[in-house]
């Protein structure tokens, strides 16, 4: 029978991997240790390293359960027998637990080495699980760094870090490393699969998705998240309950978005826009959401595959992907992710927004820096007509262009300078040798970090801004 404690404990302590088979995404560690373990071959001190979450602590307890087991060592400890059970209960002995981030002093090493000499039970080993070892004090370091030099017998180390370029090589010198991975969604599902019919609950697949996508790879993070959900929805969980939870936006709102900036509707966006913050959507979090779709737009752009992507959603952005260049994708990243750092400072959020999502609804009358270099390369065109308003971006693909044009420039084939007219305005000037007359001069209003590349004396020089906003006129 579950007793009414177990019931209401939280799901990340509730299932707790109990053994190396409970354990998911970790594969590669867990082969090892299950080899070790029946082959005898134990060291002496490991390093875990990894995020948040992801099964450091619990296998080590496992690892030590597997050692000490009465009937062990064994890969499959038995989890009844009386060692077991302390040790599943923090209250064994032979395992220390000593958390780095609060321990940091020499005082509490010292009082760690006292601890050593206690020897292990008969027949039993003592292990040391130091969590975030990286915050021990350097004094702390080499007392511990002396311990591991000549390590007790029967002693095994566990350090744990979610930082290990903080931890001393002489330490991680000593140790053997386990780098743990972050838990891919697919498996993170599979493991809420199996608690939610372990504790008969409903939940739709979509909502499994959305829980485990947030989670960002740690298997703890999921379960709370999932405890979360729970304490909302008792035992029935829909998408729509999920997204309502995590303040989450529907994504056929940044589809309708895309389809206005095509069809270069501003009133459209705008509007669409409104109506999430009548219903209580909070501008921040309404670009947030925006710039995790775009993320997944701008892949789909890359035919970058996507496991953590609902098919339907998939198809309806496969086919809105075509309507847009990538230098417009990054464009929209790029104007977003600037209005959501000005958010930070604005006493008008909304209106901020809406002024971002009007300029993107002009997009279409977006020139691309490369259309206008490759004019200038060609040495063709005299006069280049850029409607009103003028946006230019620039990508990698400018940059190529840009070094193509540069080394024409080497070869005195071309001529291309920089002045700087006003403050905030630069000029581009470029002359072809053989017909000079046939020159012809970009001007442009720069605002701010877009990466600007300046010509001159032949040199170039590389800056960074992110817009070009105002006029763009060849002479
Ligand atoms: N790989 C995993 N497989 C199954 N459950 C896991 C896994 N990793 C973490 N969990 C769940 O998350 C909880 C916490 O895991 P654990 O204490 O092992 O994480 P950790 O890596 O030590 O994290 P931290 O760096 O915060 O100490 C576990 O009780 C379990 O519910
Ligand atoms: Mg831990
Ligand atoms: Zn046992």
């Amino acid at each position: 029978m579950e007793s009414a404690m177990e019931k209401h404990k939280v799901l990340a302590l509730k299932y707790r991997p109990q053994n190396f088979r409970e354990v998911f995404g970790q594969e590669h560690i867990v082969k090892i240790f299950q080899n070790a373990i029946e082959m005898k071959k134990i060291g002496h001190a490991y390093l875990f390293t990894g995020s948040r979450g992801i099964g450091k602590t619990s296998i080590a307890r496992i690892l030590a359960k597997s050692l000490n087991c009465d009937s062990g060592p064994s890969i499959t400890p038995c989890n009844t027998c009386p060692t077991c059970r302390e040790i599943k209960d923090c209250i064994s002995k032979d395992v220390v637990e000593i958390d780095g981030a609060s321990n940091t002093g020499i005082d509490d090493i010292r009082e760690l080495q006292k601890e050593l000499l206690y020897l292990p039970s008969p027949g039993k080993n003592k292990i040391i699980i130091i969590d975030e070892v990286h915050m021990l004090s350097k004094n702390a370091f080499n007392a511990l760094l002396k311990t591991l030099e000549e390590p007790p017998e029967r002693v095994i180390f566990v350090f744990a870090t979610t930082e290990p370029h903080k931890v001393l090589p002489t330490i991680i010198s000593r140790c053997q490393r386990f780098d743990f991975k972050r838990i891919p969604v697919e498996i993170i599902i599979k493991r809420l699969k199996e608690i939610s019919k372990a504790e008969n609950i409903k939940i739709e697949d979509e909502a499994m998705l959305i829980i485990a996508k947030k989670a960002d790879g740690g298997m703890r993070d999921a379960l709370s998240l999932m405890d979360q959900v729970i304490s909302y929805c008792v035992n029935s969980i829909t998408v729509q309950n999920v997204r309502e939870i995590f303040n989450l936006i529907n994504t056929e709102v940044f589809n309708t978005f895309m389809q206005a900036i095509y069809e270069r509707n501003p009133q459209k966006i705008v509007n669409a826009f409104r109506k999430k913050i009548d219903d209580g959507i909070d501008a921040t979090e309404f670009i947030n959401n925006y710039l995790e779709y775009l993320r997944q737009f701008l892949l789909v752009k890359l035919n970058i595959d996507l496991p953590d992507m609902l098919p339907n959603e998939k198809k309806i952005i496969c086919e809105l992907v075509n309507f847009f260049s990538e230098d417009e994708i990054v464009y929209i990243i790029n104007h977003l992710i600037e209005t959501k750092n000005s958010l930070r400072t604005s006493s008008a959020p909304e209106l901020l927004s809406e002024i971002t999502f009007v300029k993107l609804a002009k997009i279409s009358d977006m020139k691309s820096m490369k259309a206008i270099l490759e004019k200038i390369q060609s040495g063709k065109e005299q006069s280049i007509e850029i409607p009103n308003p003028r946006i230019i971006t620039y990508t990698k693909e400018t940059e190529c262009l840009i070094s193509k044009i540069e080394e024409k420039n080497h070869q005195n084939e071309l001529n291309i300078r920089v002045e700087s007219a006003e403050a905030n305005s630069t000029t581009i000037q470029t002359n072809t040798e053989n017909n000079l007359n046939n020159s012809e001069k970009v001007s442009y209003r720069l605002e701010n970090e877009v990466l600007k590349r300046e010509f001159s004396n032949k040199k170039s020089e590389l800056q960074q801004f992110i817009d070009i906003t105002e006029s763009v006129r060849i002479k």
